[in-house]
């Protein structure tokens, strides 16, 4: 009788561990098409880099590309607008205008204004942001609030003279 009782435990104890590993299988297979369905497509990966060919900005011009769906402004800066970014550390998010560019004549910012997400607009040396009155200097370093933070500096990096590829470091 406590054999036969033994073997039904065995029995209960197997089928146990049988349901557990398929239901685990079960959930394993279910998950793996959803979990690989929110990765990016490829051709959303394909924009999280952007080349841009730079040949064509003269100096004292701004290029503005589109960025995994933001605008990148990049601007030639001439001399004089490097001597001013150089002289001072901005204004109410100070930092060198050094840490903000990899070559002093080129200057890549993202074109969001760091208050409420507008596009501020080319004026002067700088940058104003016409819907609550920002205002950014030619490193995009907010002078003027209400914005908070400097504008962007998105990863990028060179791949020849003229070439720069915005999103890979
Ligand atoms: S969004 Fe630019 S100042 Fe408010």
């Amino acid at each position: 009788m406590e054999k036969a009782n033994l073997s039904e435990g065995n029995r209960r104890d197997f089928l146990i561990k049988l349901t557990s590993v398929v239901g685990g299988a079960g959930v394993v297979a279910t998950c793996v098409p959803f979990v690989a369905s929110m990765n990016p497509s490829s051709d959303v990966l394909a924009k999280a880099e952007t080349e841009v060919d730079l040949s064509g900005i003269t100096p004292g011009t701004m290029h503005t590309i589109a960025w995994q769906g933001k605008p990148v402004f990049i601007v030639q800066r001439t001399p004089e607008q490097i001597k001013a970014a150089e002289a001072s550390n901005g204004g109410i998010d100070p930092e060198p205008d050094s840490k903000r560019v990899q070559k002093p004549e080129w200057l890549v910012v993202v074109g969001v204004c760091t208050h409420m997400g507008c596009v501020p607009n080319k004026e002067g040396p700088g940058w104003v942001c016409h819907c609550h009155g920002s205002e950014y200097d030619e490193s995009g370093r907010v002078i003027r609030g209400p914005a908070p933070k400097n504008l962007e500096v998105p990863p990028y990096h060179f791949v020849a003279e003229n070439k720069v590829v915005i999103g890979a470091t």
